[in-house]
């Protein structure tokens, strides 16, 4: 499974680059905005934070107005990948982006199966689903990521399900267990994947022993 960090905070992106095992970024608009810098340059920043692919928003009311947007996103950098929504304007934008234009395209927003199923048939680099929007309309978000695994293997698309909006190791254990291709997550739920207090007693242990043999 890649791991993705859902931000836009550079200092954030850096600590989890350097533990060499984040393989990604995605950002929108509200995280941009949150950092309060110039969209171009922080994007640009990010992307030479990370070796992995970066998904920046475009925003526009038409299938031609994201095109445009998208082709001048994608310009800012060589691992842009461009967001559209799940709208019909948004599809038809991210069909012409993945066929005509060279650009990777994440269909966002999807918080149904056949929204995914719709997606996934643009040819959609990453398609992807969010989780905790939906586990606050008293969904389980989870069977949303198996939904989406089932139809791209029933359908042989080549999307890679991306889920999004994890906020617990739970969702982070369920993506796991659906085999889902992509998570992406907030940096404190990525630095937990690594702690278990099993892991600190034992570590402990061990130390306190080598203390009683080392010279
Ligand atoms: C997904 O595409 C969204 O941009 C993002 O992951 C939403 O995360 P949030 O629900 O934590 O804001």
């Amino acid at each position: 499974m890649r791991i993705f960090l859902d931000t836009a905070d550079l200092e954030s992106i850096r600590r989890a680059a350097d533990t060499g095992l984040l393989d990604g970024v995605t950002t929108n608009p509200s995280k941009i905005a949150a950092t309060g810098r110039p969209y171009r340059a922080l994007v640009r920043d990010v992307c030479s934070a990370v070796t992995g692919p970066v998904s920046v928003e475009a925003i526009a009311a038409t299938a031609d107005g994201l095109v445009k947007n998208a082709v001048e996103i994608a310009g800012l950098a060589p691992n842009i990948v461009v967001k559209v929504p799940v709208t019909p304007e948004g599809l038809k934008a991210a069909r012409i982006l993945e066929t005509e234009r060279s650009v990777k395209v994440n269909v966002t927003m999807v918080f149904a199966a056949d929204q995914a199923c719709l997606a996934m048939k643009t040819g959609a680099t990453y398609v992807s689903v969010v989780l905790s929007r939906l586990d606050a309309t008293s969904t389980d978000s989870l069977l949303l990521v198996e939904d989406a695994m089932a139809i791209k293997r029933h359908y042989g698309f080549s999307s890679a399900v991306l889920a999004a909006s994890l906020k617990t190791r739970q969702h982070v254990l369920g993506c796991l267990r659906l085999g889902c291709d992509v998570v992406t997550l907030p940096e404190s739920l990525f630095f937990q994947m690594y702690q278990h207090p099993l892991t600190d007693q034992g570590l402990a242990e061990f130390e306190r022993d080598w203390a009683r043999v080392l010279p």
